[in-house]
């Protein structure tokens, strides 16, 4: 059986996506399966799918990681790795994604959506210092931070670039703490610290001085703590197979979800792959199991 590998696509994490299907498909080919590498970006890439069974999906962002591959793939009967369409599109969505965490109660940072009008000086004294984001991009790409309204407005500016609306999130003051998921079970923490101003497309995939912690520090009840959190985000939005949970930790130890994330990074500087390893398993074994979790 051949599996194709989807890589590059057209959202901005195109680059990414490019280096996490090498490693896919890399990985695939150690553990004896055939290959095909599809790039949605190239205009015959439905017909390279010709005969294919099943895809992994090393997509990011809009158009592989949002619903729309998925719902294509559903259509084509063509079985695929991670979760679905409704997973897949809340996931990316950090609004919709937010309001529900809000309405079942899992924590998460209060936030508002910007837009021209905004009062900024209002968005400011309600949230304190934000995280500027577009809603629906990956990779920290188009964040800023603000602490006051002409920061706001500054980072409005260069979030509304990006597709699928602005938000301001509050900004929460400690560590950041990802949690990768494989199936039912929450893979050991990862702890960043960047010299940075905060863990930018920078840190993630550039720099070799962002320092990386697994084991994170935490204790066991606090390891628990934050791998049910993850959980718990994770199946809120319908999400499946695997992904990985961002979030924050606060000064008095409180953990808020940032976002899931449906289809992470599998570069050589990226944290699944890193967790796993914690995990007792190498990258082929990871891929083979997230092959295997879409199979059951
Ligand atoms: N969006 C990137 C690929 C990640 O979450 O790892
Ligand atoms: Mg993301």
């Amino acid at each position: 059986m051949t599996i194709a590998v989807l890589l590059g696509g057209t959202s901005a994490e195109r680059e990414v996506s490019l280096q996490s299907g090498r490693t896919v498909s890399d990985a695939l080919q150690a553990r004896g399966y055939k290959v095909r590498e599809v790039d949605p970006a190239d205009p015959d890439w439905m017909a390279q799918l010709d005969g294919i069974g099943f895809v992994f999906n090393a997509l990011h962002g809009p158009g592989g990681e949002d619903g729309t591959m998925q719902g294509a793939l559903e259509a084509l009967g063509i079985a695929y790795t991670g979760s679905g369409v409704l997973g897949s599109a809340l996931a990316m969505d950090k609004r919709r994604s937010k309001q529900l965490w809000q309405g079942v109660g899992i924590a998460t940072g209060g936030f508002a959506m910007l837009s021209e009008d905004t009062d900024w000086q209002g968005v400011i004294d309600s949230l304190g210092k934000v995280f500027v984001k577009p809603a629906c991009e990956g990779s920290s790409l188009g964040m800023t931070p603000a602490a006051d309204a002409g920061e706001l407005r500054d980072a409005y500016q260069r979030a509304a670039g990006y597709s699928g609306g602005v938000l301001a999130e509050k900004f929460i003051d400690g560590p950041e703490y990802t949690v990768g998921i494989l199936g039912d079970e929450a893979l050991p923490s990862i702890r960043m610290e960047t010299d940075n101003e905060f863990y930018d497309y920078e840190a993630k995939y550039l720099s070799d001085d962002t320092r990386y912690h697994c084991p994170s520090g935490l204790n066991e009840a606090e390891e628990r703590q934050v791998g049910e959190l993850a959980l718990a985000a994770f199946r809120s939005l319908g999400c499946e197979g695997w992904g990985r949970v961002d979030t924050m930790r606060d000064q008095d130890g409180r953990f808020y979800v940032l976002e899931v994330n449906t289809i992470p990074g599998m570069t050589s500087h990226s944290l699944v792959p890193m967790a796993a390893r914690q995990a007792g398993m190498d990258v082929p074994a990871l891929v083979e199991r997230i092959l295997q979790l879409a199979w059951e």
